[in-house]
C-alpha cells in the first residue's frame, strides 16, 4: 500500500509490547482498514538489554535518548506507554507542539494535565488519545465523546480497579484483605506496594478524567474524595451479603444541586445493581443519561492485551484521521466550571457498624442523637451479641448528609453505652432496598 505512518512507541513493557505485536501481528488488516501501512519505526525504553516479552517489531531501532525520537520528522505518531508524570509530560508537550500525534495510557497524567494537553494538541494540529486510559480494554472515553455526546450524562459508576475488585471478590468468600491481597500480588493483579490500588487513588484519577468528559467541566483527583479498602471488614462484606448487598469501589461521577458529586470509596449496592455481579479482576462502567437511559460497559480492564487493544484501536483512528486530512481537535471539552462538592455536602445512605454495651436503652440513645442532626434510621439490621456484655449494631440511614452523620457519629461515639464505631460505609441504595 503507497503511503507509510511511522509510530514511535515510548515504553515496551507490559501494555507497549502487545501493542508493538498487534501492530505487528494485524498489519495487514490495520492497512486495509486505514489505507495506509502503519509501522512502528522506533521504540524507546530505559534499558536496551533487557529480556522482552515480544520481539520489537521487525525493522524498528530500539532507543534509549527520547531526542532520537522527538527529534525524528519522519514520525508522525507517538504512543507513550511508559507510565508516570514525568518525563511522559514533558515528552507529549514536546511532541504535540512538533506536531505529532500522541496516544497515551497514562491516566495520571491525562487526569492532571489532559485538558492543557488537549488545547495544547487542537493549536498544533495534532490528536492527542487516551482511550486505554480509564478501564484497559474498554471502550468508554470514545462513547462518552461521541456516541453519547448527545446526552446530558447524570450519573457514572465504575468499577475502574480490578486488583481491588479481585480482593473484594476474594473477601466476599471470607479471605482476610490481608490474604486476599497476597494472593493479587502472587497472580500479578496488585503492585508490590499496592496503594495506588487499595488507596484508591488509581480509581481517583480514572472517574476523574471520566467526570471531566461526560460534564464537560474540569475535575482533577485533587477534588475527588478518596477512601480506599484496606480498613474494610469482612464483617461488613457478610452483613451485606445476609442482606442481598455487596461492597464495591466505585468511582462515582453525579450531577446534583449546585455542581458535581465525585468520589471513590467502598460502596453498598443492591444486589440486584448491574455492578454486584462484576466480579474478580473484571471491570465496568455503568452510565445514565437523559436519552440513552442506563448502560453499562463491562470487561477486562487492564492487563497488557486488553490495554494494547485499546492503544491500537487510538492509532488506527489517529491514522484515519491523518489520511482523511482531518487531524486537530476540538480541545478540551471542559466548557463548563462546575463546582465539585466537598464531601461533607455529600447527601447519601450510610451503613455503620458500631459495637455497644448490651444494656436497654442504646438503640434509643443512638436514635436520639442521630435525630438532633436530622438524620433517620431506615433500617437497624443486627443486634448480635459478640461477648456476655457487648453487641453489634448495624445500622442504615435515611439519605442524610454526610456532615450530620459524622457530627452524629461523634455524640455517638461518645456514649458511655458505645465502645466504639467501626465502620461507616456509603450506600447508593434506593428506598426499599
Ligand atoms: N499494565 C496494565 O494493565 C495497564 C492498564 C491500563 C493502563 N496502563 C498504563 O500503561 C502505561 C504503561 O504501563 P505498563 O504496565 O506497560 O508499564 P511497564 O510494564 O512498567 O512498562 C513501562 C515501559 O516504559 C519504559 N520506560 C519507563 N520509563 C522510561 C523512561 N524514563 N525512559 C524510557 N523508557 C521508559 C520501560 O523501559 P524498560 O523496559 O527498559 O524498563 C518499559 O519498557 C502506564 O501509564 C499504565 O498506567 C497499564
Amino acid at each position: 500500500m503507497g503511503e507509510t505512518l511511522k509510530v514511535g512507541l515510548l515504553g515496551y513493557g507490559t501494555v507497549g509490547s502487545e501493542v508493538g505485536h498487534i501492530l505487528e501481528k494485524h498489519s495487514e488488516m490495520i492497512s486495509k482498514r486505514v489505507g495506509a501501512t502503519i509501522k512502528v519505526s522506533k521504540v524507546l525504553v530505559r534499558d536496551a538489554s533487557r529480556a522482552r516479552k515480544n520481539p520489537i517489531p521487525a525493522g524498528a531501532s530500539i532507543e534509549t535518548d527520547i531526542s532520537a525520537i522527538l527529534d525524528d520528522p519522519e514520525l508522525d505518531i507517538l504512543v507513550e506507554v511508559m507510565g508516570g508524570i514525568d518525563p511522559a509530560y514533558g515528552w507529549i508537550r514536546a511532541a504535540l507542539e512538533a506536531g505529532k500525534h500522541v496516544i497515551t495510557a497514562n491516566k495520571e497524567l491525562i487526569a492532571v494535565h489532559g485538558g492543557e494537553l488537549l488545547d495544547l494538541a487542537r493549536d498544533n494540529s495534532a490528536d492527542l488519545y487516551f482511550e486505554a486510559a480509564v478501564a484497559g480494554g474498554i471502550p468508554v472515553i470514545h462513547p462518552l465523546r461521541e456516541a453519547l455526546i448527545g446526552n446530558r450524562i447524570e450519573l457514572i459508576m465504575g468499577i475502574v480497579n480490578g486488583t481491588t475488585n479481585y480482593i473484594l471478590t476474594q473477601m466476599e468468600q471470607g479471605n482476610s484483605y490481608e490474604a486476599a491481597l497476597k494472593e493479587a500480588q502472587d497472580l500479578g493483579y496488585a503492585e508490590a506496594d499496592p496503594s495506588a490500588d487499595v488507596d484508591g487513588h488509581d480509581a481517583a484519577a480514572k472517574i476523574s478524567i471520566l467526570a471531566s468528559i461526560a460534564f464537560g467541566s474540569r475535575v482533577t483527583p485533587d477534588d475527588v474524595f478518596t477512601e480506599g479498602i484496606s480498613r474494610l471488614s469482612i464483617d461488613d462484606l457478610a452483613y451485606a451479603e445476609e442482606l442481598g448487598w455487596v461492597i464495591k469501589l466505585i468511582g462515582l461521577a453525579k450531577r446534583v444541586e449546585g455542581g458535581v458529586d465525585v468520589r471513590v470509596h467502598p460502596t453498598l449496592l443492591p444486589g440486584d445493581h448491574p455492578l454486584a455481579s462484576v466480579k474478580d479482576e473484571f471491570n465496568a462502567i455503568f452510565i445514565e443519561g437523559d436519552s440513552v437511559g442506563e448502560l453499562m460497559f463491562y470487561g477486562q480492564g487492564a492487563g497488557g492485551l486488553p490495554t494494547a487493544s485499546a492503544v491500537v484501536g487510538d492509532v488506527i483512528d489517529v491514522a484515519r484521521n491523518t489520511m482523511a486530512g482531518a487531524t486537530g481537535m476540538l480541545g478540551c471539552t471542559c466548557f463548563d466550571d462546575n463546582r465539585v462538592i466537598p464531601i461533607d455536602e455529600v447527601v447519601s445512605s450510610y451503613y455503620l457498624r458500631t459495637a455497644v454495651l448490651d444494656r436497654p436503652g442504646v438503640l434509643a440513645k443512638i436514635a436520639s442523637a442521630f435525630g438532633r442532626y436530622d438524620v433517620s434510621l431506615a433500617k437497624v439490621l443486627q443486634m448480635q451479641t459478640l461477648e456476655e456484655d457487648r453487641a453489634e449494631l448495624v445500622m442504615v440511614t435515611h439519605e442524610s448528609q454526610e456532615a450530620n452523620v459524622r457530627k452524629a457519629l461523634e455524640e455517638i461515639d461518645s456514649l458511655e453505652e458505645v465502645v466504639g464505631v467501626e465502620s461507616l460505609i456509603r450506600a447508593e441504595i434506593t428506598e426499599g432496598n
